[in-house]
């Protein structure tokens, strides 16, 4: 707040009334053991119509935390193993003939449902990939010259693992920055391994007890409602001239530039939308009505890490994107 200009906030109440939404980051952080960065990235790509990319090594409970966030806010939910067999109407859905009255009928795919979750993207070809992103920027899908609208909320979280390269279709550059975040994730300490032990094994003892605990907090209509509310949430001309250096820095603009030479591709204005966009959504859920610098340094490396493309003489010193962006955000003053 010592960041803010006075002038901004004179003329704004300062606290967010709670809603229901709020709730959620409580109930997740009781089902989940750390992971409080993914939680909240996700309800935040939920507020702002986002979607979320996760790189992480398997059984870190990517897919424990997406059904749970479904089910806190009984939104439907589906999961969709990617294979390279997979085509886009498997996703889409498609038109079938129906026989007693000899016409078609579209079924529709899984991707009409709120929370997709689409394990191992970067396994489907990338017929399925575009079709997929298509409907993630589009939110609505077109086949056999009808277009239909997707409900909302809309939301895919797709996973990658860092480490199986072979036989995958990475996804281009441009389809990655159709992803407001890019969260990597890593395997737990010590602690919080012990800590999941004590869980799980509580929750296999006592199975039934487990699904009381899961029971909706809000509704889809409440998801919509908080919308409403993050749009109301003020963004200070100081704060988005601080989005625009940050972005401009991985041009190689302005003081916290990157060098020349260091990145290979910066980051589009997309970048710059998404910070502003995720940054009130961030605002909100701390039950502020005014967006700080602080809220946008916190979330500039899930969201600019993935939309750049380092050097490859960067890369081979051992510097990640992450890196770069932890840099610029140390370079790049906040005022
Ligand atoms: N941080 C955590 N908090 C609570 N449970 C956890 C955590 N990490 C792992 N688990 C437990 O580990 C098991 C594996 O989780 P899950 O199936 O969600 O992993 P995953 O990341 O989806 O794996 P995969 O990549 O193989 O699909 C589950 O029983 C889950 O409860
Ligand atoms: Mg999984």
């Amino acid at each position: 707040m010592s960041n803010l200009p006075s002038a901004d906030i004179t003329h704004h109440d300062t606290l967010v009334a709670p809603h229901a939404v709020h709730q959620l980051v409580p109930a997740m952080q009781a089902q989940l053991v750390g992971l409080e960065q993914l939680t909240q990235r996700l309800l935040i790509a939920l507020l702002c119509g986002g979607h979320i990319l996760i790189e992480g090594p398997p059984g870190v409970a990517k897919t424990r935390t997406i059904k749970e966030f479904s089910r806190l806010m009984d939104a439907r939910f589906v999961r969709i193993q990617a294979t390279p067999d997979l085509l886009p109407t498997d996703m889409t859905g498609s038109d079938v003939f129906h026989q007693p009255t000899a016409e078609f009928r579209f079924i529709p795919g899984p991707l009409f449902n709120n929370i997709v979750l689409v394990d191992e993207i970067n396994r489907a070809p990338p017929k399925v990939q575009s079709a997929l992103l298509e409907a993630m920027g589009e939110r609505q899908i077109s086949t056999g010259g009808t277009t239909r609208v997707l409900e909302e909320p809309f939301l895919v979280a797709a996973t990658q693992n860092p480490i199986e390269h072979e036989g995958t279709y990475p996804l281009p550059e441009a389809q990655l920055d159709r992803f407001m975040f890019f969260v990597q994730l890593s395997l737990p300490t010590l602690d919080n391994e012990r800590r999941i032990l004590d869980q799980v094994l509580a929750e296999n003892s006592n199975a039934s007890e487990h699904d009381h605990q899961s029971l909706a907090l809000c509704t889809v209509d409440d998801v919509a409602s908080a919308r409403n509310a993050v749009h109301g949430v003020f963004i200070s001309d100081a704060v988005k001239d601080y989005i625009v250096r940050l972005t401009g820095a991985t041009r190689g603009i302005g003081k916290g530039g990157v060098k020349p030479g260091e990145i290979a591709h910066a980051a589009s204005p997309r970048a710059s939308i998404n910070l502003a966009l995720a940054a009130r959504a961030h605002a909100w859920l701390h039950l502020r009505n005014y967006v700080t610098p602080d809220d946008v340094a916190q979330l500039a490396p899930d969201i600019l890490c993935g939309r750049i493309i380092l050097d490859y003489r960067t890369r081979a010193a051992g510097i990640s994107e992450r890196d770069v962006v932890q840099q610029i955000l140390e370079n790049t003053p906040r005022l």
